[in-house]
């Protein structure tokens, strides 16, 4: 047994004598080729009604069931760091077969990807990204299997070039801090805007990826800044709190200022073909199928990209009514 966990990069302690019997992977785990797995799936926690983390957990959820994999999963019940962890931590003791894990910030939860390959679980991190320089891909994890979110900032600002013919005045209103979406969003959206001498961001503010903190920034943000043309949000969920903020303060969305966004929900699609939001850069949640596919090639010995990205799409009034029936 300690022979072939050698072989594996694995032994009886990290490199000092043995005094116990518990095992330490040095190195990427390796995943046994098996008919079903018991796979523990840590999401991050966001309040409740965001349609994106729902259907992203959902996809989990259904794919296993359709392999008849076990899903070990405890959605949490706050967003406090320390439950994050301890959540991660059952999933080792539990001593489930391999980890499918999605960071909440770049940093916070990274100490226990590399606690996860220590316990000799390989770990799967999905939408978003850890710090690289704590968990190092590779060694720590399998794979980061996400959403190009530089990309999807980029293409949001391109849409808005074109459309505006390079004339903005625009607030912008940002995800989580230090979350990876948020962090390459904005770098993303932001050099495109920089490169553009008609355009100014005039404000950036965090609403946390949450359609009420979205809505209490754009309520706060829109009559400070009166001379601006155009709110990009950085996910759905706010864009529907920017709406509801317009609305509250007798303006209309779509009319008065143009907003644009990232996602691709049922409710922001419905907005563009309504008139409320000008476009949505497709950000697909559907992780489920990629992510086992790729823990049975890795269990079957195939080299695994260290990252493999989506291609998302760009939906506005051109697209939106053929996109609304696959929305979620
Ligand atoms: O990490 C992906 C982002 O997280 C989605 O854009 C957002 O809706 C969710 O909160």
């Amino acid at each position: 047994m300690i022979l072939a966990l050698w072989a594996a990069g694995c032994s009886s302690d990290a490199g000092a004598p043995v005094t116990t019997n518990a095992v330490v992977c040095n190195a990427l785990p390796p995943l046994a080729p098996k008919a079903t797995y018991t796979v523990g799936f840590s999401q991050l926690w966001e309040p409740p009604g965001n349609p994106w983390r729902e259907t992203n957990t959902a996809s989990f959820q259904d794919e296993a069931a359709a392999r008849g994999w076990t899903l070990v999963y405890d959605p949490g019940t706050n967003g406090d760091s320390g439950a994050a962890v301890a959540r991660v931590q059952a999933l080792i003791d539990a001593k489930v077969d391999a980890i499918v894990l999605a960071p909440h910030d770049e940093t916070t939860i990274a100490p226990s990807v590399v606690a996860a390959r220590k316990a000799c679980i390989p770990v799967f991190i999905e939408d978003r990204s850890v710090d690289t320089t704590i968990a190092i891909p590779g060694i720590d994890y399998v794979s980061n299997i996400g959403s190009d979110f530089r990309k999807e900032g980029e293409s949001t600002a391109d849409w808005l070039i074109a459309k505006t013919g390079g004339q903005a005045k625009i607030i912008e209103i940002e995800g989580t801090v230090g979350s990876s979406p948020a962090v390459l969003r904005k770098q993303g959206f932001d050099a495109r805007i920089a490169a553009q001498p008609g355009m100014s961001i005039l404000v950036s503010q965090s609403g946390d990826f949450v359609q009420q903190k979205g809505h209490d920034v754009a309520l706060q943000l829109i009559p400070a800044y009166p001379t601006a043309t155009v709110i990009f949000s950085h996910n759905d969920a706010m864009s529907m709190g920017v709406i509801q903020a317009m609305t509250e303060l007798g303006k209309v969305p779509g009319r008065d200022l143009l907003i644009v966004s990232i996602d691709g929900i049922r409710a922001a699609t419905q907005a563009i073909i309504d008139g409320k939001i000008g476009e949505v850069t497709e950000c697909n949640p559907k992780f489920g199928p990629i992510v086992f596919d790729t823990m049975v090639k890795y269990a079957n010995g195939e080299t695994i990209p260290l990252e493999l990205k989506n291609v998302d799409r760009v939906f506005d009034s051109t697209n939106a009514a053929t996109y609304l029936p696959e929305s979620y």
